[in-house]
């Protein structure tokens, strides 16, 4: 069933519960986030995972980490306090941006499915994702891009 037919079938107000819900799943826990690049390295501020300036304490489970530069974002997950995972955000199956939803990353195209780790959930896709290593200096996230 398209789009189109869904609508018809379902109603507007149905249409308008199932994006309200898929919208606020996508944005309550990853904010978006320019970051700065400095030669091979990403950097993104620890900062950018706290929840709030009230609360130091409350943490975004990721960030979705833009440069004009970059083909893609690079999904960040916060997987402890000293332990970072940085994805591409590609579909390693035909190259779709990829969308964050909670711990996972889901593909708009053809409904591939990976973990905050870059493992295959669910395919068509085969491959895992592209990771890079990530290193905590200063408050910062480094993400070597190399
Ligand atoms: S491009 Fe992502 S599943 Fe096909």
């Amino acid at each position: 069933m398209n789009r189109n037919e869904f609508i018809k079938t379902c109603g507007w107000g149905c249409f308008g519960i199932m994006t309200g819900i898929s919208g606020l799943t996508s944005c309550a826990g990853t904010r978006y986030f320019q970051a700065s690049l400095e030669g091979d390295y990403m950097i993104v501020p620890l900062d950018a995972f706290v929840n709030s300036k009230d609360d130091q304490s409350s943490f975004r489970p990721s960030v979705i980490a833009h440069h004009e530069s970059l083909q893609y974002p690079i999904a960040v997950f916060r997987l402890s306090e000293t332990e970072y995972q940085a994805l591409w955000m590609r579909c390693t199956h035909q190259g779709t941006e990829l969308q964050v939803f909670g711990d996972r990353l889901q593909c708009p195209a053809h409904g591939s499915e990976f973990t905050n780790t870059g493992m295959v959930q669910n395919g068509p896709a085969d491959d895992p994702l592209r990771t890079f290593p990530v290193r905590i200096e200063a408050n910062t996230l480094k993400i070597d891009l190399k």
